[in-house]
């Protein structure tokens, strides 16, 4: 069995929230190369979508593996270094421990693992974002694996025929359910539709029980019980020969749909799918990105990557976002613009609520203060 791991970490900007410095990617590529040939791992990848950097792994040690999870916390200390050094902003801002020990849950960095045994051509998409949170990949989640309007193959593939199994986190009571689509698929969307609290963590075929996809799906917000970030996530996707094909994964992205995340992890705005040269949000730290990384994996080798959203065919996806961005920005600090104030990640409110308390009085012919 091979596992892809994807592991991620906000170390520092650069510059704000905006991008990774080149010496950090630098310095991560080599580690990486330093562990192939130290037989830790198959093959290595560094990328970055904003401000964080992702270590894209193949290897034998499965998913949760102290070997690999340790090299990464390393390797992201290696890094937060640098960005100390160079004063870049937020240095080491995602990782919430002093100590390592055993493997990520609950440090900071967010990770998706999915392990397979290779197939004789092995296509994969690895999805990285920036500026939103991992029920992001909800909704193309489900157009991929469940919309015969956008996976053709679910029709037409008599493979694909007797649909896919989702597994939903429930991140505020840290449980899990499994929905099987066509099926359950109305179920399904009753809990995915708000991604704030369900997330689909995995998706695999019913005909075959192949594990198809795997997101990230720490909240960084919460595990630190303080505004630490958006916790940017990743998500690794198979694809072909039974899977939705390539343009039947990408195919969701060509809308832009409204994401949570954007200016201080505080707003929705549209997601828009990028070049790796366009992944660096600059305007309102925004409009959340999205970049697709293609390979075909040989012998755990990672072949690529090919940068799948350089392509004109998603142009109107980013005009279309720009225009959303435009007429959500005119709302300024007003819903749904500005998140509803449940999911806002800065606590002013709290503070003006104890500023404020003594100021607040009954509304006429009302005999005490509601309490709020
Ligand atoms: C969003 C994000 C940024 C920051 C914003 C303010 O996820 O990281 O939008 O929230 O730039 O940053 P601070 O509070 O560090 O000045
Ligand atoms: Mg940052
Ligand atoms: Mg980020």
């Amino acid at each position: 069995m091979t596992t892809l791991s994807i592991i991620k970490a906000d170390t520092g900007g650069f510059v704000g929230h905006s991008a990774v410095h080149p010496e950090m990617l630098a310095v991560a590529e080599e580690a990486l190369r330093e562990a192939v040939s130290d037989g830790l791992i198959l093959d290595g990848h560094a990328d970055s979508c904003g401000d964080d950097i992702s270590l894209i792994m193949t290897h034998e040690h499965g998913a949760d593996s102290e070997r690999i999870h340790g090299f990464a916390w390393q390797l992201f200390q290696r890094t937060t270094g640098i960005a100390q050094r160079l004063g870049l902003y937020g240095a080491g801002q995602d990782l919430l421990s002093d100590a390592f020990s055993g493997n990520l849950r609950g440090m900071g960095p967010g990770y998706a693992e999915l392990e397979f045994t290779e197939r004789p051509s092995e296509p994969v998409i690895c999805f990285l974002a920036d500026k939103t949170e991992p029920g992001a990949w909800n909704l193309p989640l489900y157009k991929m694996f469940a919309d015969p309007f956008s996976s053709a193959g679910l029709v037409i593939d008599a493979k694909m025929h007797a649909g896919f199994s989702f597994e939903v986190y429930d991140l505020y009571e840290e449980k899990r359910i499994v929905f099987d689509t066509p099926a359950q698929s109305y179920d399904l969307l009753m809990y995915i539709g708000a991604p704030a609290r369900y997330v689909v963590h995995s998706v695999s075929s019913i005909s075959t029980g192949v594990l198809a996809a795997a997101t990230s799906t720490q909240r960084l917000s919460l595990i630190a019980g303080k505004y630490v970030g958006k916790d940017d996530p990743v998500m690794i996707v198979r694809a072909q020969s039974g899977l939705p094909a390539v343009g039947e994964v990408l195919e969701p992205f060509a809308f832009p749909y409204t994401v949570a995340g954007c200016m201080r992890g505080s707003h929705h705005a549209p997601i828009m799918p990028v070049s790796r040269a366009q992944a660096h949000p600059a305007r309102f730290d925004g409009p959340p990105r999205v970049v697709a990384l293609g390979f075909q994996i040989k012998n755990g080798k990672l072949i690529g990557p090919r940068d799948l959203f350089d392509d004109p065919s998603f142009d109107r996806a980013r005009a279309q976002a720009n225009e959303v961005m435009d007429y959500l920005r005119r709302q300024g600090p007003f819903e749904p613009h500005r998140l509803a104030l449940e999911d806002l990640e800065y606590t002013t409110m709290h503070a003006l609520e104890q500023r404020l308390a003594d100021r607040w009085e009954a509304m006429p012919g009302v005999a005490a203060p509601a309490a709020h």
